[in-house]
């Protein structure tokens, strides 16, 4: 039997995100104290540098009773290779596939950072370092930002709409923001993913040339009409913001330009100081709330004036980091039999 991983939430039913969402809150509202990870050790991958992620998955390990064991591939830990067949006579030392199962032997769970070094669209979109931890995993995997996905965070981000704005549809913008340099797709797709699954108003704005990838497109629209809800993409950021209740603002590069940052810095540039959230396209908002997974770029994706308006939630999106992935982990160890109580 090979165990259940939280990669994507594409692999999760809505009713199951609404039970995490459930069991989120309750941790939360300290209304849950169990310790499912009692004795126990999670290994927490990081490739690339966090401060929210590494930070709440140590706090929220330990507050589930267990250890955590934080691993840097090519620093603490040897480099890491990851294709099959390959040999090994370059700069790689270990491959996965003994990498991951030696941990499983440790660990009960295995959390892992991999961003895409946007370098080789179509090899990227197809998630290869997460998917190779999968492959070889006979403990639980929980993403914790990979070239495609950032689920932890998306679910965070639907935790803070509910919470901020109340259960139901809501009008959400996922605006894409200016940023001198190219940022990789994971934080976009997974927050309009999951807010298709739980059934918002998804509209998606973005300068031509910044379309997300054609099959997750597919994907989110076909999750949103399951749920009865519509997802619109535009071009034009102003008309985007009216009426919206979340504006979530995030910059990614464009599929276009993998490999080549100087032409996608030559692109964006007509962007600046128009693909920004300032005072003015919040206005046009109806009592909108702004939302960003953070690290963001003051004065750059969003103004002072708005960062620090009554209006923005990220610090408490944040803190709600903290909060679904206990309760993602919970699931998934107790899902293993581990811990002392079910759901
Ligand atoms: N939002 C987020 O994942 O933050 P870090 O990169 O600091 O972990």
């Amino acid at each position: 039997m090979m165990p259940r991983h939280f990669l994507t939430t594409k692999d999760w039913t809505r009713d199951e995100l609404e039970r995490l969402l459930e069991a989120a809150a309750r941790f939360k509202r300290g209304e849950d104290e169990s310790q499912p990870l009692a004795g126990r050790s999670a290994a927490l991958v990081f490739f690339n540098p966090s401060l929210r992620t590494r930070a709440s998955m140590q706090v929220g390990v330990y507050e589930l009773g267990g250890n955590s064991v934080v691993l840097e591939p090519g620093g603490t830990s040897w480099t890491l290779e990851h294709r099959e067949n390959v040999v090994m006579d370059g700069n790689k030392t270990e491959h996965v596939a003994e990498f991951v199962r030696v941990l499983g032997r440790y660990c009960a769970l295995i959390g892992v950072r991999t961003f895409a070094p946007l370098q080789d669209w179509r090899a990227e979109r197809l998630d290869p370092i997460l998917n190779a931890f999968a492959r070889y995993s006979e403990v639980p995997l929980v993403n914790l930002e990979s070239a495609m996905h950032h689920p932890c965070q998306a679910l965070a981000d639907m935790m803070t709409i509910r919470e901020k704005l109340g259960a139901g549809r809501r009008r959400v913008v996922l605006a894409w923001a200016w940023h001198p340099k190219p940022l990789p797709m994971a934080v976009p797709n997974s927050f309009a993913l999951a807010a298709a699954q739980l059934g918002h108003e998804l509209v998606i704005a973005h300068p031509p040339g910044y379309e997300l990838d054609d099959e997750l497109i597919g994907e989110i629209n076909s999750r949103a009409f399951d749920a009865g809800a519509n997802v619109t993409v535009t071009n034009d950021i102003d008309e985007a913001c009216d009426g919206a209740q979340v504006v979530y603002a995030k910059s990614w590069g464009s599929r276009m330009f993998y490999g080549a940052p100087e032409d996608d810095i030559e692109e964006r540039a007509p962007y600046r100081g128009q693909w920004i959230i300032d005072e003015a396209k919040m206005r046009r908002t109806n009592s909108g709330i702004f939302m960003h997974c953070l690290p963001v770029r003051r004065n750059v994706i969003v103004t002072d004036a708005v960062i620090d308006s009554p209006a923005s939630v990220v610090i408490d999106e944040a803190e709600n980091r903290l909060h679904v992935q206990k309760a993602i982990m919970a699931k998934l160890i107790r899902a293993e039999g581990g811990g002392r109580r079910d759901e």
